[in-house]
């Protein structure tokens, strides 16, 4: 219950990727707040190049303004977390997230509506902090993986409740979006009414010198009062990590380069995929493909099922095939995926961008890009949060989840704010040059992410002791006393 709970907070992150697509392509939004772009489309319609009509930089900045205010709170989150508890930071984040989202839906000028998308950057900046972690803290070794894919499975279903939202409001003759926009009011009451009755984890009582409660939550959570083993490992790593002057410096040394990679690495690839072209600019995407305006946005709500049912397949394979298997199959297929839909674009737009697609060709599109989903979603979606989450020895542990979800949220901003300007200069070409990192990422994966399944979260450090790369870091014997 204690990590349902916690993973609506990934209902937060969810919705505002969702809702961002549908409402930028909503007519009187964009001629509310991006009057350019709304001609700009409407005298494209007959004729002129496809792939440059919705690419503008302030629109972009819609999407993207968000991701930049949660790289930056993630910081502060990681300060919070320490010092104050994981619960605290959720609390926090479910806050501002309300007073953006309520700030959204009464935006009457584009700075009103900039600062509401700030605020929930803000709020989600805390979430994705502590969220995660939190998790990870609390899940006994194996149901970690199941437990943590919650909170993907919760932005998912953000996701999806965003895309049925706006496919409703899009047909309201007026105001349509203020009403998608303040429905992101509900999942930060959701999460932060649910965090008032959260317990801390164990590990965050232990940080802060409450001994005494963190056993006692321990044998709560495990449901058995034979804890003292899982117990001493918690103090131990506690006391290890109370060693240390400063995380951030710590993390820097040799010994955690493999750690350091991951917390980098994972975030960028994920990104990199591609898979926010599709949840921020579904509808737009299907509209330069030749879709007209309800088609498109109930492409959106397909896609937001895929994503949801194929998240399901992860929760229930992560901790039995690993993590590693479900990368591998995921990426190859992500791969396939995208050199069929670069294909099937350039082989009716060309690259000068006219052209038609039939119905039958968009709609086989679609389902690619349905596969293409489904792959993401049992593999880079919710591994890209959980492997990080729990590679982190303690003394790293907030400073690593930060590094995490900061690289993650700049690149999630690169793509939400470069995606159009992308696919107006690189065509088609834009999908093969996502497939080139997709190639990348797998063969990272092959060679230099060990497997974590049912490693228990304080011993993790081994993993990397006995990899024949890693190991050139890792020193062989932990200082322990
Ligand atoms: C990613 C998001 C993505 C979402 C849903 C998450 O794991 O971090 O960027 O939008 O999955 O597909």
């Amino acid at each position: 219950m204690t990590c349902m709970v916690a993973a609506t907070g990934g209902l937060l992150f969810g919705y505002d990727i969702g809702i961002s697509g549908g409402v930028t392509s909503m007519d009187e939004f964009l001629l509310k707040f991006f009057p350019n772009v709304y001609h700009k489309e409407k005298s494209m319609k007959n004729g002129g190049s496809q792939y440059c009509k919705f690419s503008d930089h302030l629109l972009q900045l819609f999407t993207s303004s968000l991701y930049v205010a949660a790289l930056v709170s993630s910081f502060g989150a990681s300060i919070t977390t320490k010092a104050l508890g994981r619960k605290i930071s959720m609390l926090i984040g479910g806050l501002i997230f309300l007073i953006g989202a309520i700030l959204n839906g009464v935006a009457m000028n584009l700075g009103v509506l900039i600062l509401g998308r700030l605020l929930l950057g803000v709020g989600i900046g805390y979430a994705n902090q502590s969220v995660p972690v939190y998790l990870s803290e609390m899940a006994p070794a194996k149901l970690r993986g199941a437990l943590n894919v919650c909170f993907q499975m919760a932005v998912t279903i953000g996701i999806l409740i965003a895309n049925l939202v706006n496919y409703g409001t899009a047909t309201m003759k007026k105001n349509g979006w203020r009403v998608s926009l303040v429905l992101a009011a509900v999942p930060a009451i959701i999460m932060t009414v649910g965090t008032v009755f959260l317990p801390d984890t164990p590990n965050s009582l232990i940080d802060r010198g409450q001994k005494e409660q963190a056993k006692a939550m321990l044998q709560k959570i495990r449901g058995t009062s034979n804890v003292d083993n899982e117990f001493e490992d918690l103090v131990i790593a506690s006391d290890l990590s109370k060693q240390v002057a400063s995380p951030w410096g710590n993390i820097m040394q040799r010994r955690y380069r493999p750690q350091l990679t991951v917390a980098i690495l994972i975030p960028f690839f994920q990104q990199l995929t591609g898979i926010n072209v599709i949840n921020f600019y579904a509808p737009v995407l299907f509209k330069t493909l030749g879709f007209g305006d309800g088609a498109a946005l109930m492409t959106a709500v397909i896609t937001g099922v895929v994503n949801v049912v194929a998240t399901l397949v992860a929760i229930f394979t992560v901790d039995k095939f690993g993590r590693r298997g479900l990368f591998l199959v995921g990426g190859t297929l992500m791969l396939v995926c995208q050199i069929a839909v670069g294909s099937l674009i350039g082989s009716v737009f060309g690259l000068d961008g006219h052209g038609q697609f039939s119905k039958v060709l968009g709609d086989v599109t679609l389902a690619i890009i349905c596969v293409y989903v489904a792959a993401f979603a049992w593999s880079w979606g919710p591994l890209g949060w959980l492997v990080p989450s729990e590679v982190f020895p303690l003394e790293i542990r907030s400073a690593g989840q930060s590094i995490n979800v900061s690289v993650n949220m700049f690149f999630t901003f690169v793509i939400g704010q470069l995606f159009l300007t992308m696919l107006c200069g690189m065509k088609f070409g834009l999908f093969f040059f996502f497939g080139g990192f997709v190639f990348i990422m797998t063969l990272y994966v092959f060679f230099f992410l060990p497997e974590t399944k049912g490693v228990h979260i304080e011993e993790i450090t081994k993993i990397w002791r006995s990899h024949w790369f890693w190991k050139n870091y890792v020193p062989a014997e932990e200082t322990r006393v």
